[in-house]
């Protein structure tokens, strides 16, 4: 197929030459408030009290994290990429939400389906519906292309347990029940015709089970052990730089684990080979310094990579990739790196 004739939405993997993706805005972001015990299973331990109803992030780091956003955009616009972008301006800490600049923890495309999340966490829940709107309209007028809608009944607010106390998580213990589906789409990483996911504390067996019913024919879902007592999102988990080649956090999976999945049997699995460490300021409110590996691939060739890391921009490259460097720290400091950022929505050689 050339690119003209190709659906709006064409990816099933995270290395496949990028044509088209969605680059997210922070808008007002503000602390994601939920109760206590999710933002006890996930957020770093410091900065807990911060995730409060209506406490925005500070107007100048949001200013820095937008124009990050923006110079990244345009990045992917020169390499000829189309790309979309989100409502701006939206006031999240009046909707009492987070942010549009994560897109990725909302919407994943596989195949010519985009699906949205089942997001766990409640202030997320109208997420997609408030910032990404227009561009699912956009979307949806190719008739190829199939939108998975997060269903009303997937807002029940049933996920916590009240008899079970505050802090008893554990790597098997969740925060959240399997009373109704949750998942964020940034648990799971796709790899063709099989998709990689882990349980986590935003993403139940409901979830799974809903997105195995929805995908499209020929694709399944392989659930990966992570060792991740705060588990939230893969994607600074593992990475795949190319065809056959897979870098990961050997802190929370183990390369005999990796392995146990056929797709990755033959690959070229790299475990990351430092300590990443959080830079001095802005702080890192949400993750972990793992962030490292949220890069986002363009072609299998080139990755965009946090222009200050020279560590891992040295690394990547002595594994044959062609780093572009990119500033992204204030970005960072509200939950995420450039794979958290954006949705591929085309990839040229998918199937
Ligand atoms: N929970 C991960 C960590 O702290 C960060 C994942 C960020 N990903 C995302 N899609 N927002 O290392």
């Amino acid at each position: 197929m050339t690119i003209s004739s190709l659906p709006l939405v064409h990816a099933d993997d995270e290395w496949s030459p990028l044509r088209a993706v969605v680059v997210g805005r922070a808008g007002r972001a503000c602390f994601p408030s939920a109760p206590a015990k999710m933002i006890k299973a996930t957020m770093p331990s410091e900065h807990v009290s911060r995730f409060q109803p209506g406490n925005p992030f500070h107007a100048k780091l949001i200013a820095k994290a937008e124009a990050e956003l923006d110079y990244f955009a345009a990045i992917l616009c020169a390499e000829g990429i189309t790309v979309y972008r989100p409502e701006p301006d939206i006031d999240w800490v009046a909707l009492n939400g987070y942010t549009g600049a994560m897109p990725r923890d909302g919407l994943m495309s596989v195949g010519n389906m985009l699906i949205e999340a089942c997001f766990a966490w409640p202030c997320r829940a109208k997420e997609i519906e408030i910032g990404f709107s227009s561009i699912l309209d956009d979307l949806s007028k190719d008739q190829r292309v199939q939108i998975v809608r997060r269903p009303e009944s997937a807002f029940a607010n049933t996920l916590l347990d009240d008899n079970v106390a505050d802090n008893t998580t554990t790597a098997t213990t969740w925060a959240i029940n399997n009373s109704r589906p949750a998942f964020d789409t940034a648990d799971f990483m796709r790899f063709g015709c099989t998709i990689i996911g882990q349980y986590s504390h935003v993403t139940n067996q409901a979830g799974v089970d809903y997105i195995r019913k929805y995908l499209p024919a020929g694709y399944s879902i392989e659930m990966l052990d992570v060792d991740d007592p705060h588990a939230m999102h893969i994607d600074a988990t593992i990475l795949p730089l190319r065809d056959g080649l897979l870098v990961y956090n050997p802190t929370k999976v183990t390369e005999t684990e990796l392995r146990r999945h056929a797709v990755l049997a033959s690959w070229k699995l790299h475990a990351y080979p430092y300590t990443p460490k959080a830079p001095s300021e802005p702080p890192l409110y949400m993750t972990s310094p793992w962030l490292c590996l949220n890069a986002l691939v363009l072609d299998g060739k080139r990755v965009v990579v946090e222009a200050s890391d020279h560590q891992t921009i040295q690394w990547y490259e002595s594994l044959g990739m062609q780093c572009i460097p990119c500033p992204f720290k204030h970005v960072n400091s509200i939950g995420g790196s450039f794979h958290c950022a954006t949705v591929d929505l085309v990839r040229e050689s998918s199937a």
